[in-house]
């Protein structure tokens, strides 16, 4: 065990190895992401989110026979606790972020539930977004559809209605391309949780709540209001750079792993075209696209000359935002759609980890005083 001078302290863990895993690599220089050894280009737009979740969970892909299994174990699990109900409607009284609501109704998913935590969880999480989005604007839960699948019913009961086939391809392939990215902020949260012999639920509370930072999950909202903001082609360059003058970060660019261009980005980015061409998106179209494009290209070359080598390339968010928002989408809805898709990839680490479990426990090393005096109240 190094003493306290001995220990050498790395800042965010940057470059720090602090797990082993078959779920999926990153490789920050290459711009790859592999999934269970598959591009994740080879199932973004193919697979279906079940596929995806067997997938991380199994590490192989799905039989027939096995994806209806799981289709229908998450199908029979697909409805909200009475109390998870309550919760929901009390917090969208105080309109409090879709995210918030999430974190709070996280914990109360199990309630009636039994065994199978992780069939609970990736059905049910899902539907408390949408439950709580609905009650937040006045209108009570719609009962999902088991006709339908994950992607869907996200949709179904958001809206009350049958998604088109565009839009549920899209979310699909979003889901698909956030379902899991190594050893990412709200993973080691997740991890970490797990090792102490803590459940599930408490894992994918604590993972919700760090995705919610704007360093990781809660960026989107941001990075669509900018493009907003810009409004006009011929904006792009004087906002962002008065932005970067005043010392901001531009949402949606940059990343602790990735040198080049983020390939989820590509992944949304072809994923958003494909749905505004169709002319099935829920809202924006082709100029909103365009514009998005052009602001992207004008932010990559200002980051450039305002942060010179640091190679701050478009992540995953920037292209997030556009796609969710064609899928019809708020903003504020970005950050929990995110953890909906994210939660296979959490909960897979989990059973990751449980299955060949040493509690996580890092060091510190202590920089504070030494030798201090006590002195009572009445002194100080
Ligand atoms: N805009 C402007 N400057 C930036 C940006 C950005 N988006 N990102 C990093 N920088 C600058 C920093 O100010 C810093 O500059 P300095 O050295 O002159 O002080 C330098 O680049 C390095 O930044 P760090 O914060 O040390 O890099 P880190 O690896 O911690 O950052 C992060 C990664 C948090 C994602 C960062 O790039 C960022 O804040 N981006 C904007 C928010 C965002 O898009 N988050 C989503 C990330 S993707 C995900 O988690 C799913």
């Amino acid at each position: 065990m190094p003493t306290n001078s001995e220990k050498r302290y790395i800042p965010g863990l940057e470059g720090v190895v602090a797990a082993e895993t078959r779920l999926s690599s990153v490789d920050g220089q290459k711009g790859e992401l592999l999934i269970a050894g598959f591009p994740v280009e080879a199932l973004a737009a193919n697979a279906s989110h079940e596929e995806v979740a067997y997938l991380l969970w199994h590490g192989d892909l799905p039989s027939p026979s096995q994806l209806a299994d799981f289709r229908q174990a998450l199908a029979a699990r697909r409805s909200l606790p009475p109390a998870t109900h309550a919760l929901l409607r009390a917090a969208a009284a105080e309109k409090i972020p879709a995210m918030d609501a999430l974190r709070m109704a996280a914990g109360t998913l199990n309630l009636d539930a039994g065994e199978n935590l992780p069939f609970t969880l990736l059905a049910r999480a899902p539907l408390a977004v949408t439950a709580y989005w609905r009650l937040r604007h006045g209108r009570e839960p719609v009962a999902p559809d088991p006709d339908l699948g994950q992607a869907a019913n996200y949709l179904y009961t958001l809206t009350g209605e049958r998604p088109p086939a565009a839009r549920v391809r899209a979310l699909e392939t979003y889901l698909n391309t956030v379902g899991d990215h190594g050893l990412n902020a709200s993973t080691f949260t997740a991890r970490t949780i797990i090792s102490t012999g803590s459940d599930l639920v408490s894992a994918v509370a604590g993972a919700i709540g760090a995705l919610k930072g704007p360093r990781h999950g809660g960026a989107p909202g941001p990075a669509l209001q900018t493009v907003f903001e810009i409004g006009t082609i011929d904006n792009a360059e004087p906002v962002l750079r008065h932005k970067l003058e005043a010392g901001a970060r531009l949402m949606g660019f940059g990343h602790r792993v990735y040198k080049v261009r983020d390939p989820r980005a590509e992944l949304l980015s072809a994923a958003a075209a494909g749905l505004y061409r169709s002319g099935d998106a829920a809202q924006g179209g082709m100029p909103l696209y365009e514009l998005a494009a052009h602001v992207e290209k004008v932010a990559v070359a200002l980051l450039e000359e305002f942060k010179p080598g640091r190679k701050l390339q478009t992540n995953v968010e920037f292209y997030t935002a556009l796609l969710l928002h064609g899928v019809g989408l708020d903003p504020d809805l970005f950050a929990p759609t995110f953890a909906s898709g994210r939660l296979a990839g959490w909960i897979g680490h989990c059973l990751e980890q449980q299955s060949n479990n040493r509690l996580i426990r890092p060091q510190s090393v202590y920089v504070g005083e030494r030798d201090r005096q006590w002195q009572p109240l009445d002194q100080r």
